[in-house]
C-alpha cells in the first residue's frame, strides 16, 4: 500500500531556530517542503537556496522545493546544488515541462509538477513517467496559513485516478491548508502526501500537532 508522508513546510517555522524547530518533528516526516516565492507567479517573497544550504547538513529527510516562480528554469540548478533533492515547478509557467524535468534529473535531483486550484493538469504519459510527484494546491500559493479549498477534492479525485493507471509509483501530493481536520479528506480523495506549514510550526507543540495530522489519517490494520 501506498505511504502516507507528512512534508512539514518551514515556511511556518520560526527562522531564528529552523534546525531546531525540524528536530522537534523530523523523526514523524518524510520529507522538507521548502517554499520559494518571487514577488511576481506569487505576490510574496520567501527564501532562497541559502536556506537549503544551512538545512541540508542539519537533516537526513529529503528536502522537496517548491518553486513559486515565473522563471522555474533560472532557479533549479542553484537549489539543487544547495542540496535539495527534488525540484517542483508549476505547470502554468512552464511550456516544455518535460525538458525541464529531464535537466532536474540530469542535475540529480528529482522532478515534481504543480497546480494551482483552479488548472487543470496538462502531463501526458511520458511527463508522467519522467515525475515523481503531482502537487494539487489546496490553497491559492502565496501566503501560509490560508483556508483548505474544498472544491479541489474532485480533481485530486480524477488525478489518483488517473496516476494509478499510468504511473502508480508517483506521489499526489497537497499543499494549504491541511491540519487534522482537513487532510482525512484529502487523502480520502487520493492524497499521500500532505504539506503542513501552520498547522505544525504555529502549533505551541509541534510534535503532538505533527502526530495528530498523522494520527487523522492513520489506516486501520
Ligand atoms: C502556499 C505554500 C504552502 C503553505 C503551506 O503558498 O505553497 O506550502 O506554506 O502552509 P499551510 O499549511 O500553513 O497552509
Ligand atoms: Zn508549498
Amino acid at each position: 500500500m501506498r505511504s502516507l508522508e507528512l512534508a512539514p513546510s518551514i515556511l511556518a517555522a520560526d527562522f531564528s531556530r529552523l534546525g531546531e524547530h525540524l528536530k522537534e518533528v523530523e523523526d514523524l516526516c518524510g520529507r522538507i517542503h521548502v517554499d520559494v516565492m518571487d514577488g511576481h507567479f506569487v505576490p510574496n517573497l520567501s527564501m532562497g537556496p541559502q536556506v537549503v544550504e544551512s538545512l541540508r547538513p542539519v537533516t537526513g529527510l529529503p528536502i522537496e522545493v517548491h518553486l513559486m516562480v515565473e522563471k522555474p528554469e533560472n532557479f533549479a540548478e542553484p537549489f539543487i546544488k544547495a542540496g535539495a533533492n527534488r525540484i517542483v515547478f508549476h505547470q502554468e509557467v512552464v511550456e516544455r515541462p518535460a525538458n525541464l524535468a529531464e535537466r532536474i534529473q540530469s542535475l540529480g535531483a528529482s522532478a515534481g509538477v504543480a497546480i494551482n486550484p483552479k488548472t487543470e493538469l496538462s502531463a501526458d504519459s511520458s511527463l508522467l513517467a519522467l515525475i515523481d510527484l503531482i502537487v494539487v494546491m489546496t490553497v491559492n500559493p502565496g501566503f501560509g496559513g490560508q483556508a483548505f479549498l474544498l472544491e479541489v477534492m474532485p480533481k485530486l479525485d480524477s488525478i489518483r485516478k488517473m496516476v494509478e493507471e499510468i504511473n502508480p509509483t508517483l506521489d499526489l501530493e497537497v499543499d494549504g491548508g491541511i491540519d487534522k481536520q482537513t487532510a482525512p479528506t484529502a487523502v480520502h480523495a487520493g492524497a499521500n502526501v500532505l504539506v503542513a506549514g501552520n498547522a505544525i510550526f504555529k502549533s505551541s507543540d509541534p510534535r503532538t500537532a505533527a502526530r495528530e495530522i498523522l494520527g487523522s489519517v492513520a489506516r486501520q490494520p
